[in-house]
């Protein structure tokens, strides 16, 4: 049996500010349960859900110097689908109301998640052979795993990998401040090492020393490997490029089910879809105060509201996106230049539009249901979620071909009757306007075609079953497969 530990700052059901959340904690219930015991670590945050706070069972508590001090631990567990989830207790971190805060201060409290962590695993007695790690915030884990809990018996052996779900955070502030969080001796804050652009840099050492690096699809595995989408460490990627390789999130096929989903209108599938997936469109009027015309073209955002998701292309045409034969639903919580953007037209053509700034994962899925398109068009994108999320409601996406939008969206080829949805390629405002008035036209005048391209977008396969088996070669290949 090999001993995974996925450790990462937020996973589903706890606590979830994006796609992370969706991957730490859905993948772990997917690998072979004979041969993988997959556990997942993360912050007891104050603001995890209720529900889930108050059933954390408690495991033990030590105290670990820190900054100078002794600081308290507490370690909980709660069994969830069958995955165990441990919970790293210290209130004076892991307080408010939201996961991250000002990064001065998530800084100091995601190293000492990491000092935590790894101190944590000899108290509750569990050596994992790969502690698997998750963005910037656990970037210090690989570090510390080559060196000061490296020398001990307990560590010695565990490999690490270091998965980027986006490269654009890495977890940076003077070389000073990171010695100090981090713990670190100045002989790790070289440019081949800690040290990037004169800064201290957490994500750079995970990438330097983990064992392996992985990221969420193949195409941004190469886009990574160039300036404009490498982030100031596209040469450290090329130079790791051998230890580096792409894997395609899926999503969880349970929680995204139209058949089954509690919060839809009207269940459907693949077979009945023409029939029934309007009735949520319908709902979905009816609820956000939209004419109910289930003709209308709809067009949904789900989505973080910042640049990363392309809104500056929406904000430059949305004008001509609005048009009398359109409705355009955006849920969306972020920049408030975007939130002022869709509120104004929201006011402007309140038949049109209907501008939802919060966040609700029961409203999302209605709106993965009830529209007829999904637009994501990204400047860049790991691999985004939100699309394998609409294709399986057979709501088409219409996205910009990068990252994992480029390898999990094939584009409507009308002369051979293939594709699953609509895609562009340069980042450009009026070839995404082409593009979604190309989509319009398709759904308004050749509405037979529109539905085999639903046929096919509810029939690819973007649960985690291949993806999972990926990582368990992965870590075969650090531990020697076969060995037990
Ligand atoms: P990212 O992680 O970059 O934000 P992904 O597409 O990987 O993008 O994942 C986004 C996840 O967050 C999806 O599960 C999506 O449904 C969800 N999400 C984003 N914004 C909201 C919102 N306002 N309400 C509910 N869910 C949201
Ligand atoms: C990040 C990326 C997104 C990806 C998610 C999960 O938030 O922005 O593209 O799907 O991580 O890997």
């Amino acid at each position: 049996m090999k001993k995974i530990l996925f450790v990462a700052s937020e996973a589903v059901p706890f606590i979830k500010t994006g796609g992370l959340a969706d991957v730490v904690g859905s993948l772990p219930k997917c690998f072979d349960k004979e041969n993988y015991d997959v556990r997942v670590m993360i912050p007891k945050y104050l603001c995890i859900k209720e529900k889930f706070l108050e059933k954390l069972e408690f495991v033990d508590q030590f105290y670990m110097d820190y900054l100078g001090q002794s600081r308290y631990v507490g370690i909980l567990q709660y069994v969830h689908d069958g995955i165990t989830f441990y919970f790293i207790d210290n209130e004076s971190y892991f307080w408010g109301s939201k996961p991250y805060g000002d990064q001065y201060h998530d800084l100091e409290k995601f190293s000492f998640f990491c000092q935590a962590a790894l101190s944590a695993l000899p108290v509750i007695g569990w050596q994992p052979d790969v502690v698997h790690c998750h963005d910037w915030q656990i970037g210090l884990i690989p570090v510390y795993l080559k060196g000061r809990f490296g020398e001990g018996e307990f560590f010695k052996d565990m490999k690490s990998v270091m998965t980027i779900h986006n490269l654009k955070f890495q977890g940076v502030w003077d070389v000073n401040t990171i010695k100090r969080f981090s713990g670190l001796g100045d002989e790790y804050f070289t440019s081949d090492k800690l040290e990037a652009y004169n800064n201290g840099n957490m994500l750079k050492g995970g990438l330097v020393y983990a064992d392996s690096i992985t990221t969420v699809s193949n195409t941004y595995a190469e886009e990574i490997k160039t300036q404009f989408y490498g982030e100031g460490l596209d040469g450290l990627m090329r130079a790791r490029g051998n230890d580096l390789i792409g894997i395609v999130n899926g999503i969880d096929y349970e929680d995204f089910n139209p058949g089954t989903n509690e919060n839809l209108a009207a269940p459907y599938t693949a077979e009945n879809f023409r029939k029934e997936k309007v009735k949520n469109k319908k709902a979905l009027q009816k609820e956000l105060g939209l004419p109910v015309d289930e003709k209308k073209f709809t067009i949904g955002v789900v989505s973080r509201l910042t640049d990363q998701k392309g809104f500056d292309l929406i904000a430059h045409v949305m004008e001509e996106i609005c048009e009398d034969d359109v409705q355009l639903i955006v849920l969306g919580t972020g920049e408030e230049k975007y939130e002022n953007l869709f509120r104004h037209y929201e006011w402007k053509y309140p038949a049109r539009v209907s501008a939802q700034m919060k966040y609700s994962e029961p409203l999302s899925h209605r709106i993965y249901a009830g529209c007829d398109a999904f637009l994501m068009p990204s400047l860049f994108e790991p691999c985004g979620l939100s699309q394998l999320m609409a294709l399986r409601y057979g709501t088409l996406p219409i996205v910009r071909e990068t990252g994992g939008l480029k390898d999990t969206v094939e584009a409507f080829n009308e002369y051979e009757g293939t594709g699953t949805g609509f895609s562009f390629t340069n980042y450009n405002a009026h070839e995404m306007l082409d593009t979604i008035r190309y989509a319009k036209s398709v759904y308004y005048e050749k509405k037979r075609e529109w539905n085999k391209i639903v046929d096919r977008a509810m029939t690819v396969d973007y649960s985690w079953s291949v993806s999972a088996k990926k990582y368990q070669d992965l870590y075969d290949g650090l531990t020697g497969a076969g060995e037990e």
